[in-house]
């Protein structure tokens, strides 16, 4: 078994800065990648940026400047705001660096020696803004089907993917391997896409007279790759595709691509055929998760209900908003974010759980041992903390393992504040100040090992959500004394009442 783990994040475009949706795809693939080599995995993260197409372009014109020069100006956003949520990504590609622009005429070139790409004339209702042809059959209207605005309709010359020769292939690739498009509801609906529709090929161009602002093609100059046709490689120009084989076959196929719903069909559709075309393996998995709403709506740009996550980080804290969006919807579903929402879960699980279980614990330490971590002796346990706490301790690793196996994020986390909750629930129980009045000094001493014995491996565990909530727990703990800080979450009064 491979012992590398490629994942991936959607190459994001410039046209706006990030907001909390790019935030929790982002976040997604860092805390798996974290998780991945606290296993042991050798991990390629990669994300990036999109920079080519009509929108960078309009964007770069509205603000007077040249496309790369708008490009230049917006990538260090996106890399200081993925810097400010601690992503450890292993790469960031944009579309417009040499070692992709390079693979995507590679891919190009071959393809129409193979005889895949074929001219044509081409004549249809084109989206302007978004970049995509309709058929007179989806938009009798002449309206775009997706953003309700006028088509334009449009004869030229260009260059098709034969991708319906690939529909067979890719139904039956689909139904052979159940894991590759995930989760199961969003695989039913492509296996029901393919089976109700014959699949038109690809238009993979744009003259160059009406979209200047793309890769060239190798062998037509006077046109322009078409933006999805360009992103999606980047999954494998980043791996040094075509040059570096050893790299290259190292992490491919990938372990899993990340994205929203929005654009599952080109990764589920578009991409793999583009693969199988030139005889590669398509990537292992495809996930594709749900969408947070803000008042109801997805959000962009366009409707002005953004929300910017470096503004919720600066209120709340870095770990906070990880855990919120992992911890609030399950990876799939959709959610609305809201602050009160957040609010309440900072109280209840951060505060009012895991801060208040380091904070007594640590008191107690420092109180009655003066620090010292007294050591634990499993068989003089009483029997909650043998038979309740001592399994749930040992077999928190694997239980964490089994939910990110599945990309079940709360359920990773919902069996580490289960160990917290038991926890807690021992030391009410327990009553300690008793123990100590009745001067039971071996049982105090169990009873704090225990829970001290909890508390590492929920930073070990916590880690990858919440790396820094786990840095600060382990200065706090060390080999064998305490150190108590601050509470890891004082509560936060301004809640809403209902
Ligand atoms: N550039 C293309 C992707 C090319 S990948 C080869 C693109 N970019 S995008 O900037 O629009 O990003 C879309 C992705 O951002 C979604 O698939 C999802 O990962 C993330 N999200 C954007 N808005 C989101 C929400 N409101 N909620 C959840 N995720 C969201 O499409």
């Amino acid at each position: 078994m491979s012992n590398s783990f490629y994942i991936t994040t959607p190459i994001y475009y410039i046209n706006g800065t990030p907001h909390i949706g790019h935030a929790y795809t982002t976040i997604a693939a860092d805390c798996l990648a974290r998780h991945k080599r606290q296993a042991g995995f050798d991990v390629y993260f990669l994300t990036g940026t999109d920079e080519h197409g009509q929108k960078v372009l309009k964007a770069a014109q509205e603000s007077g400047l040249s496309p790369i020069e708008f490009a230049d100006q917006i990538i260090p956003v996106f890399k200081k705001t993925w810097e400010k949520l601690s992503i450890t990504y292993d790469d960031f590609i944009r579309t417009t660096e040499d070692r992709h622009k390079e693979a995507v005429q590679y891919f190009l070139q071959q393809l129409y020696d193979k005889g895949d790409l074929y001219s044509g004339e081409y004549e249809g209702l084109y989206c302007v803004p978004c970049e995509v042809f309709w058929t007179e059959k989806q938009a009798q209207d002449h309206l775009c089907p997706d953003c309700k605005r006028p088509l334009e309709k449009i004869k030229e010359k260009n260059y098709f993917l034969n991708i319906s020769k690939h529909q067979d292939w890719l139904l039956d690739y689909i139904e052979k391997n159940p894991e590759f498009i995930r989760p199961e509801s969003r695989r039913n609906e492509v296996l029901a896409f393919l089976k109700e529709n014959k699949l038109n090929d690809l238009c993979v161009s744009r003259p160059h007279t009406r979209l200047s602002w793309g890769i060239a093609l190798p062998f037509s100059p006077e046109h322009v790759t078409y933006v999805w046709f360009d992103a999606l490689i980047n999954y494998i120009s980043a791996l040094g595709f075509p040059h570096d084989k050893a790299k290259f076959e190292k992490f491919w196929p990938c372990a899993v691509h990340l994205m929203a719903k929005d654009i599952l069909r080109q990764h589920a559709v578009i991409w793999p055929i583009m693969l199988h075309s030139l005889g590669i393996a398509p990537p292992r998995m495809i996930f594709s998760h749900g969408w947070w709403l803000v008042e109801g709506e997805k959000m962009s740009k366009s409707v002005g209900n953004v929300v910017n996550p470096l503004d919720i980080i600066d209120e709340f804290g870095i770990d906070v908003f990880r855990y919120f969006l992992l911890r609030e919807v399950p990876f799939g579903s959709d959610g609305v974010f809201s602050k009160e929402a957040l609010i309440r879960r900072f109280n209840a699980d951060l505060a009012n759980d895991l801060g208040n279980l380091v904070y007594r614990t640590l008191t107690m330490a420092e109180k009655n041992f003066e620090g010292r971590i007294p050591e634990l002796k499993e068989c003089e346990l009483d029997a909650i903390g043998r038979d309740k706490i001592m399994p749930k301790i040992k077999g928190l690793n694997a239980a964490v393992n089994e939910c990110l196996e599945k990309f079940d994020f709360t359920g990773a986390l919902s069996a580490i504040w289960e160990l917290v909750g038991v926890a807690n629930k021992y030391v009410e129980e327990t009553k300690p100040w008793n123990l100590k009045k009745e001067g039971k000094v071996k049982e105090l001493e169990n009873f704090i090992a225990l829970l001290i014995a909890v508390i590492r491996v929920v930073a070990s565990e916590i880690a990858p959500f919440m790396p820094h909530t786990a840095s600060k727990i382990n200065a706090q703990i060390k080999d064998d004394h305490v150190e108590k800080g601050e509470p890891l979450f004082p509560r936060i009064v301004k809640e809403k009442t209902k």
